[in-house]
């Protein structure tokens, strides 16, 4: 990684000069702003004193513009798909700098957009648009605006655009997590309910705090869950709806984009990564891991793959104590061919990295690297389906496999929790009719509910 690093350095120099002039003559985009046209809106908004601020660019260092245009050089974002869909806003993000707003379009990057601020009442706020470059593709990002409280994007300054969407606060002065998760969204056939409990009560085990998960589709029965973690407070639901049908991987890739922005500024570390995978740390705590690898200029760890044989599909519906016991995932598999760098999956620092992918981050911000853990210490344990998978099933065959469980003492805390989370979601206790008192249901002409319930779930 240090010659990486080194290499990267010296690519940079060589296209420091060549970029000079160019960043020379872009500078109006990033420095320049006429600070008389942005009128005092704040008489019809309420604006607190956090929002009371203008910037005048997107990137706050030297350093930080030359990457940037060194990225675009290198064409290290290109998606060129769906190129016949026109731009929804996804996200919207306000930070201490900067506003990051994700894009559904994967066709756009390196165009122009002006960025569109209204106030409280969605009125644009008058003479504040401004026009930046789509960068990394789904995303673009825009300064700061006195009294912003929705963003949009168009292509000409007096042009219309999708409609405005609330920023979501991201002005932390520091991370409120330590360490989050994206979940890479939620799509397909097989039944979610176990998987998800047993990935967010491991997952926070390990000491996640928060996940941020997006939804392609899910069954109401599957969806119970995740409302139940939301109303908690312990995850982000985003769901990805929209007019244009695309294939799945296309909308994970804007998954990563909008998830990496979602965690800049609030979490200190985050993991993308699927409800099908589990992060497991020798002594079960990471943030003890990452304390340990973390020496200021880390920001992104790669960590090896422990594929695991998985040869069925979750149960449809729960049902009891031994059955959930018997179909948590990790307690029924655990054959492996042991750990493998193919599809590795990253923790990065979101507000280090540049543009993020599916498996590891694309560009770094200068000063910054990269590194690979030792499987022992962490390892993505993948439970890989050998049946129905869209490439390579009976992936298993070609191993010899070896059994790799989780240790006993985090097996069995985790069993009880993932019991105890579904049998607190899905247990129903029934209503005994003759019970409810006859007021509740005389004094408003209702039936007698031992003749009909009116019953709500
Ligand atoms: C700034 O905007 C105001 C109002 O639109 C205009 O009168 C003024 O000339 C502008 N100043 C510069 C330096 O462009
Ligand atoms: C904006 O207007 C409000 C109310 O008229 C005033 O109190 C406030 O000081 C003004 N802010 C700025 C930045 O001019
Ligand atoms: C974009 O759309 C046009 C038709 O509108 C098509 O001819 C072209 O091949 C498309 N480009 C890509 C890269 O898909
Ligand atoms: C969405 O999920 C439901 C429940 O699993 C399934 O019945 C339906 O076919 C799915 N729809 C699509 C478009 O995948
Ligand atoms: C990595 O995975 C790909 C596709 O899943 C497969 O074709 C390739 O053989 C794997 N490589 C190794 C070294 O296992
Ligand atoms: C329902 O409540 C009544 C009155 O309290 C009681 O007599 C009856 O046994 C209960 N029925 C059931 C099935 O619990």
């Amino acid at each position: 990684m240090a010659i990486f690093f080194t290499a990267y350095r010296i690519l940079l120099l060589v296209f420091i000069s060549i970029f000079c002039l160019n960043y020379f003559w872009n500078q109006d985009k990033f420095h320049s702003i006429n600070h008389t046209q942005v009128t005092n809106q704040t008489n019809k908004c309420y604006v607190p004193e956090w929002n009371q601020l203008e910037t005048s660019s997107i990137t706050n260092t030297f350093w930080n513009s030359m990457s940037r245009l060194l990225w675009m050089a290198l064409d290290l974002s290109k998606e060129n798909n769906q190129n016949y869909t026109s731009v929804v806003l996804i996200g919207a993000y306000v930070y201490p700098e900067y506003i990051s707003i994700t894009l559904n379009s994967q066709y756009m990057v390196k165009q122009r957009l002006y960025c569109r601020y209204f106030d409280c009442k969605k009125q644009e706020i008058s003479g504040s648009s401004w026009q930046g470059i789509v960068f990394p593709e789904s995303v673009i990002h825009c300064p700061r605006r006195i009294g912003a409280e929705f963003v949009s994007v168009s292509k000409y300054k007096t042009e219309d655009f999708p409609n405005p969407m609330r920023l979501k606060f991201r002005n932390f002065e520091k991370p409120i997590h330590e360490f989050a998760i994206c979940v890479a969204p939620l799509y397909g056939q097989e039944p979610k309910w176990i998987q998800i409990v047993e990935f967010i009560e491991h997952h926070k085990m390990e000491g996640a705090t928060l996940f941020y998960f997006h939804i392609g589709n899910i069954s109401d029965y599957d969806r119970k869950v995740l409302d139940e973690y939301e109303n908690n407070g312990d995850i982000e639901v985003k769901v990805l709806q929209e007019k244009y049908e695309r294939p799945f991987y296309a909308w994970q890739l804007i998954e990563i984009q909008d998830c990496h922005m979602r965690a800049k500024y609030h979490s200190k570390w985050t993991a993308f990564i699927d409800i099908d995978e589990r992060i497991s740390t020798q002594n079960g705590r990471i943030s003890d891991f990452l304390n340990s690898e973390d020496n200021r200029k880390v920001a992104e760890i790669q960590m090896p793959i422990l594929n695991i044989a998985k040869y069925e599909d979750a149960p449809m519906w729960y049902q009891n104590e031994g059955q959930v016991r018997r179909e948590m995932i990790s307690n029924k598999y655990d054959k492996t061919p042991g750990p493998s760098w193919n599809a590795s999956k990253a923790i990065i620092r979101p507000e280090k990295i540049g543009i993020m992918s599916i498996h590891y981050a694309i560009a770094l911000e200068h000063g910054y690297v990269s590194l690979r853990s030792d499987s022992s210490k962490i390892v993505l344990r993948h439970y890989r389906s050998t049946q129905h998978r869209e490439n390579l099933n009976d992936w298993d065959k070609e191993h010899t496999l070896f059994g790799s469980p989780l240790p006993q003492e985090f097996s069995s805390e985790l069993t009880k929790k993932v019991f105890e989370k579904t049998k607190s979601i899905y247990e129903k206790v029934p209503v005994n009719c003759s019970t409810i008192p006859e007021d509740m249901w005389k004094s408003r002409q209702f039936p007698d509910p031992c003749q009909r319930m009116l019953l709500t779930w």
